[in-house]
């Protein structure tokens, strides 16, 4: 009794203290550095020319596969060499003990069940020295050298990737644990410290199966830009890590945590683009155990004076992934470009599916909207001042005492009704759901957990218990496929009551979050499933549990509708189930600027539905920052407002008049681009093209848009260009590519210039640029939410490039169901112009209906004003349609085609 006292006074201690906004930044000495962590100290350095050599008695190369063994020379210890190519430019390296002495960790349910098929090798020339394979079908060739081993790969001619190249492959072989001596006995052979255990802020690890890290150094050849490993709140193009500490993917919660740091944050993706002008290439390293990654250009940093392969004078730029078990499993993809690598990476790990329609439109959060009242109240003052939203969201506080999947049924009586107000104008709610599980008997997820057995175990083999909302909570060992189960069935009606069809989810803490553990996270020695340490899975423990929410949303609408889940911790392949914000950020400048290089990266890894907190998680934003951060975020694929518990109310009426009238300015001019947002999205499904993208992507050869961090496309069709900094008058405006025309949005003042402008700003908007060359859909009539939005009427916008020519596309379907992966149940439209004509033609199977149809075309940059403006309808009737033309803006305006949006069409100018 007493005890469980002492426990709801500790657990109420612990939320205090983390929820008091300390504002002084993060506690670094919480959280390891490289040399506090015995295997990034052991491996970071341990480059040893010719410490592997490949046999060549036991090179085998069949179909697709090359295999050999490879040894160490010093200690003679054998692994399994196995090199595999596939289809698309892709190749995967594999490296296993040949003889391990306990089973090493395979990540599961990263990879797609189908990734590409391989494609034969041939072996060319055989040498003492080595060998040279090639692949007829991808015009790839390999070059292999056995002593010192190296693998080189080619593209044509060209050197572009070496495995290798630095001498950094690191393997530690399982071995028997050393005894003391007894009398008389000889020594064991000494040990570096931390091998068997080791200790951090009064944590011990016992490492029951000693070392286990696995590394190796992947070269660039020719590039000096390299991104992604997300997440880290550091800049976009990595920094060179020579004098710093590697950037360090291990997931956790970090309080206040700092920018321009490569410290880990929330989720972990070991992937990498490398960007030259000439060749876009790629690296993912599969490895879900703690991991460290060192960047370093051709002759800086503490690796470079190592190199062999990289000439004097070339550039290029090395990255070295460290992880402290697993097996040695990476792939590289050979790009050429952007595009390709996003493609290729796409294929193994899978792309982010079509989100529902209204999770692309405006979130309203906080910690916390207090009752059902106060979730009415703020619904009603959206409408009263004309403000669009579609989701209100419940944080932990709407809970009965943090047992997810209940309510406080003091603050939320009834929460069908409250439901039911924001469906009734087209909203949806989300709550909460984290994993820890609140221990309380009378609390049945907690017992039904316990009875099947389901949490993770210390290795004494009890249920860990660690600290978390809830005060004593358990955590489910989610790589146990049944207590994914489990999780999912949690979601059917029957099982979350007070819930309806319109509410979806939110995974937080899932890295996962434990107050009063190691770096506050689950110590590595613990048990999953399978006997599988903590350590070896660290990085996917949240993806893992966004699998069980998927599943279960797709329960609980018996697969009738698409999920929405918004995760916190992510790991390579989450894009499959959730999107992802970026934590707890701080009401500060930098902060806002920082949303950019984060989600950037997130993206190119893949995870490409992102967002930050709008204003900023810690603090009080003042008038000026929010409005800029809602102008940013409006033009970022996941916009959503939080603040934590202790801040002020900020809902958009609560700042003065003008403030609100450009917050209100910015999120209606997110709805009016919804249409583009869905089109991006559901061409990301398609593609693995992310719709928030690096300014270089789309212009690879713009060179001096490889450390752009400051701005980002919407597609290809908007330049954004946030304004972060107070007081702002001018920003400077990279325009990348050549001969383009950019288009102010607002003033739809034409830009014909290349690379870096100033360009004044006025609080009235950020500077965004529609690319000359593009047609954008938009939807003009701004309505409470953007279900209502539905059916209504497409306006086009037509912006020209020097050519007078322009294209686009449009996606449509119900917004919500998987009815659009079958024939006939979307519209996907493509817009040509050709300086005379403008085209609407249907990609799809024509059979979709919708109510949507062409309201309004606006031409911009249009020199001439053309004579007239016909219609053409499939069935050869013509109309003349309507026009204004504004010669002063070279803009043209033409009027109610009235097409419907599924019908194929045509407008003629005459001159
Ligand atoms: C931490 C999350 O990052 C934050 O967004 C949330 O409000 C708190 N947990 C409380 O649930």
């Amino acid at each position: 009794m007493m005890k469980a006292r002492l426990g709801g006074l500790l657990s109420v201690l612990w939320a205090i203290l983390l929820s008091l906004p300390l504002m002084n930044g993060v506690d670094r000495s919480k959280f390891r550095t490289c040399a506090q962590s015995a295997f990034c100290g052991r491996g970071r350095n341990a480059a040893q020319l010719g410490a592997f050599a490949l046999d060549p008695e036991t090179l085998k190369a069949s179909d697709s596969r090359i295999q050999a063994v490879l040894w160490h020379t010093g200690s003679q210890i054998r692994f399994r060499f196995e090199l595999q190519a596939l289809m698309d430019g892709t190749f995967r390296v594999g490296l296993r003990e040949a003889f391990p002495l306990v089973p090493r960790f395979e990540v599961p349910n990263v990879l797609l069940d189908e990734t590409p098929e391989g494609v034969a090798w041939t072996l060319e020339e055989q040498s003492p020295e080595g060998f040279t394979a090639s692949t007829a079908s991808t015009g790839h060739r390999v070059k292999i050298s056995h002593a010192p081993f190296r693998v080189a790969f080619f593209a044509g001619e060209k050197l572009r990737v070496t495995l290798n190249a630095r001498d950094l492959l690191h393997f530690e072989a399982t071995r028997e644990k050393p005894v003391q001596a007894g009398e008389g006995q000889e020594a064991a052979p000494a040990q570096e410290p931390g091998m068997w255990e080791e200790s951090f802020g009064g944590n011990t690890d016992s490492k029951p199966h000693g070392a286990q890290a696995v590394g190796l150094d992947f070269t660039f050849h020719g590039s000096e830009d390299v991104y992604g490993v997300p997440e880290h709140a550091d800049k976009f193009n990595l920094p060179d890590t020579g004098s710093t500490d590697p950037i360090r993917l291990y997931n956790l919660d970090v309080f206040e945590y700092e920018l321009d740091n490569p410290m880990a944050l929330y989720a972990a993706v070991p992937m990498v683009m490398s960007q030259t002008a000439e060749i876009t290439t790629g690296a993912f390293w599969l490895n879900a155990a703690e991991t460290w990654v060192d960047v370093s250009r051709s002759g800086s940093g503490v690796l470079g004076s190592l190199s062999n392969l990289v000439t004097q004078g070339e550039k290029s730029v090395n990255v070295h992934f460290l992880s402290e078990s697993g097996v040695l499993d990476a792939f590289i993809f050979m790009g050429p470009r952007p595009h390709d690598v996003s493609r290729q990476y796409g294929q193994l790990t899978g792309n982010t599916p079509l989100p529902p329609a209204f999770s692309l439109a405006y979130h309203q959060c906080r910690w916390n909207y207090n009752d059902q009242e106060d979730v009415r109240m703020v619904s009603d003052k959206f409408d009263e001042h004309d403000i669009p939203m579609d989701i209100m969201w419940l944080d932990i506080e709407h809970t009965d005492a943090k047992k997810y999947f209940t309510w406080d049924g003091r603050k939320f009586p009834n929460s069908l009704e409250m439901i039911q107000n924001l469906t009734a104008v087209g909203r949806k709610l989300v709550t909460i759901v984290d994993p820890h599980i609140k221990k309380d008997n009378n609390y049945w997820v907690h017992k039904e957990l316990t009875d099947l057995g389901l949490y993770v175990k210390t290795k004494e083999g009890n249920d860990y218990e660690g600290w978390c909302w809830p005060g004593a909570s358990y955590y489910p060992d989610f790589l146990n496929p049944a207590a994914r189960e489990y999780f999912a069935q949690q979601y059917v009606y029957d099982k979350y009551q007070g819930t309806t069809k319109d509410v979806f989810t939110w995974n937080d803490m899932n890295e996962p979050s434990v107050f009063n553990g190691p770096e506050v996270t689950m110590p590595k020695d613990l048990i999953h499933h399978g006997n599988v340490e903590h350590r070896d899975l660290h990085n996917m423990y949240g993806h893992l549990y966004v699998m069980g929410t998927f599943d279960g949303h797709i329960l609980r609408s018996e697969g009738q509708q698409r999920p929405f889940i918004l995760t916190r911790s992510a790991f390579a392949g989450s894009q499959r189930y959730a999107a992802i914000w970026t934590g707890d950020n701080t009401a500060e400048w930098g902060h806002l600027a920082a949303s950019v290089p984060m989600c950037l990266s997130l993206s190119i890894a893949g995870i490409s539905f992102c967002g930050a907190d709008v204003g900023g998680f810690f603090g009080n934003p003042d008038g000026e920052l929010f409005v800029r951060w809602y102008q940013a975020a409006s033009f970022q694929p996941f916009f959503r407002s939080h603040a934590h518990i202790d801040t002020k109310r900020r809902e958009p009426w609560l700042y003065n008049e003008s403030e609100l009238k450009l917050i209100r300015n910015a999120i209606r001019t997110r709805y009016s681009y919804l249409p583009l947002w869905y089109t991006l999205f559901y061409e990301n499904e398609m593609t693995s093209i992310p719709p928030m993208r690096p300014v270089w992507y789309d212009f690879p050869t713009d060179t001096d848009a490889f450390t752009v961090e400051d701005e980002f496309m919407v597609g290809t069709a908007l330049l954004v260009h946030p304004v972060a900094k107070s007081g702002a008058s001018h920003v400077n405006v990279h325009f990348p590519g050549r001969e383009q025309y950019w288009y102010d949005i607002l003033t739809h003042e034409r830009i014909d210039h290349e690379g870096s402008m100033n360009i004044p700003v006025k609080m009235d908007h950020i500077p965004v640029y529609q690319r000359g060359g593009s047609i954008i859909p938009k939807k003009e009539r701004i309505r409470r939410s953007s279900a209502l939005m539905h059916d209504d009427p497409i306006t086009l916008v037509v912006a020209v490039d020097k050519d007078n020519t322009a294209n686009g596309t449009l996606y449509i379907d119900d917004g919500i169901s998987y009815d659009y992966r079958a024939a006939k149940k979307s519209l996907y439209m493509q817009f040509v112009f050709d300086g005379q004509r403008l085209s609407g033609h249907q990609l799809h199977t024509p059979g979709y209906q919708t109510g949507s149809w062409l309201e309004r075309v606006v031409f911009v940059g249009m020199e001439k004003e053309p004579k007239s403006a016909k219609l053409m309808s499939p069935t050869g009737k013509e109309e003349v349609l309507g026009t204004q033309y504004e010669a002063r803006k070279n803009l043209l305006t033409v009027r109610k085609p009235g097409v419907n949006m599924a019908e194929d069409w045509e407008i003629v100018f005459q001159y």
